[in-house]
């Protein structure tokens, strides 16, 4: 008979979308919750007590009540790659891909180092409580392959895919229209639906691809409309000049994409700072998600992400640290920043939204919310339990907390990975 464990303690539970609905109308902190997991799925979601009866054959994983039983967080746009590279000073766009990143991603030409760099990715986001990440990867092929494995080997969901750029970018990091769609198609054949791989089909961003590239991926997308596309849109005020001196047909950034075949449904478009009008209505229109990514978008200086006005259209909104733009592998130190910046524009985000787009809300944005990112029966049991008082300055603050949302909001802003008490993936403690 399969083992069976029950975990009792505060758990978190939505019934919607905080987003667009009163929080407080489906989100639910219940402070003598359980969860019972059994062969790697959630089975059940409910009361500690009447679930500790009904099975007592579970085995029990008993928290208090400075814990909160989470689902695992969801990183919904970084690059593994750049993990070595993450807190490099003082770049705009860019000059930071120019004199940082491209020059790294070169260095994963070698495949055992390509190896070594996911491995140690993989081990910093679990011990940060992520348990599923959408990577770009580099235009190495075998940079794919590295990372799924890793993420096999430990039993984890993810999305990732290789980087295509065959313009803008230096020797050795360079690819072509026709190798971009016959390398992205035979990981799609390797990868994609493998266990619990998804294969992102992933142009960096028009400025580094031909229109040619951008065609042969769309057409790549259209043989394969089940597969996630992800790419950048609007992250900084050059970087859209940029776009419309090399495409100087198309009406906006978006144009680019859309006209090429790259916009639909299942789409990914990090940043989106510098919207036009049009392109709101068209991603609104299509359905499309957008990826907010708020320590890179301080760091490096690329400005304010629409939070509210964006999911007031009710286009999907994910969450992700965008590792190493982004200057944290932590997805609590991710919401503070997205805290951070609703601030800045008026508009606050509450714990309740800040831990749904980190879990519930990334998942839904990577068409992944019927199997993770919430706490309910049938889901993949990929969990992260929060520990509420983690640090001496954290605890003093909950100790004068009058809700567990109070308490929450302390770790949120103030914690880090001594925040994470315990990680499953596919129903296993790591
Ligand atoms: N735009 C194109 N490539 C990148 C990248 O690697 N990081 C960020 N933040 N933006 C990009
Ligand atoms: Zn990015």
């Amino acid at each position: 008979m399969t083992q069976k464990t029950l975990l009792t303690g505060p758990t978190l539970r939505f019934s919607g979308n905080p987003m667009t609905r009163p929080w407080p109308d489906v989100v639910t902190l219940d402070t003598e919750g359980a969860v019972l997991i059994s062969g790697g799925m959630i089975e059940a979601v409910g009361k500690a007590a009447e679930l500790r009866a009904a099975h007592p054959e579970a085995e029990d994983v008993a928290h208090g009540k400075h814990r909160l039983i989470c689902p695992g967080f969801v990183d919904a746009h970084a690059h593994y790659p750049q993990t070595a590279i993450i807190a490099s000073w003082g770049k705009r766009l860019i000059d930071w891909l120019n004199d940082y990143t491209f020059p790294e991603e070169m260095r994963l030409a070698d495949p055992a180092y390509a190896r070594k760099i996911a491995e140690r990715y993989l081990d910093l986001i679990l011990a940060n409580g992520t348990t599923t990440v959408a990577s770009y990867c580099t235009i190495h092929p075998h940079s794919v392959d590295v990372l799924f494995e890793a993420a096999e080997k430990r039993g984890q969901r993810i999305v990732a895919g290789k980087t295509c750029m065959d313009r803008n970018a230096p020797d050795g990091l360079r690819d072509s229209a026709q190798s971009a769609y016959d390398d992205s198609k035979a990981l799609i054949a390797r990868w994609h639906g493998r266990g619990r791989a998804t294969y992102a089909i992933t142009p960096r961003f028009s400025p580094t691809s031909t229109p040619e590239q951008l065609s042969a991926l769309g057409a790549l997308w259209a043989e394969h409309s089940e597969c996630p596309m992800q790419t950048h849109l609007s992250e900084q005020v050059d970087e859209v000049a940029w776009v419309r001196n090399l495409f100087p047909s198309a009406r906006d950034y978006l144009d680019t994409y859309e006209t090429h075949g790259l916009l639909g449904e299942r789409g990914l478009y990090g940043h989106a700072i510098h919207l036009e009008p049009r392109e709101v209505d068209r991603l609104a229109e299509v359905g499309a998600a957008l990826v907010h990514c708020p320590t890179s978008n301080t760091f490096i200086g690329s400005g304010l992400f629409d939070m509210a006005g964006l999911a007031a259209r009710r286009i999907p909104i994910g969450l992700a640290t965008d590792t190493g733009g982004g200057s944290s592998f932590s997805m609590l130190r991710t919401m503070a920043a997205a805290y951070e910046i609703g601030q800045l524009r008026g508009t606050p985000l509450h714990a309740a939204q800040l831990i749904w787009l980190a879990t519930a809300g990334s998942a839904r944005s990577l068409h992944l919310h019927d199997r993770i990112g919430s706490l309910a029966a049938g889901m993949e049991a990929d969990l992260c339990v929060l520990d509420l008082a983690s640090t001496p300055g954290i605890a003093q603050r909950v100790a004068e907390a009058e809700s567990q949302w109070e308490a929450l909001f302390a770790t949120i802003m103030m914690g880090d990975d001594r925040a994470i008490a315990e990680v499953w993936v596919n129903g296993v403690r790591q």
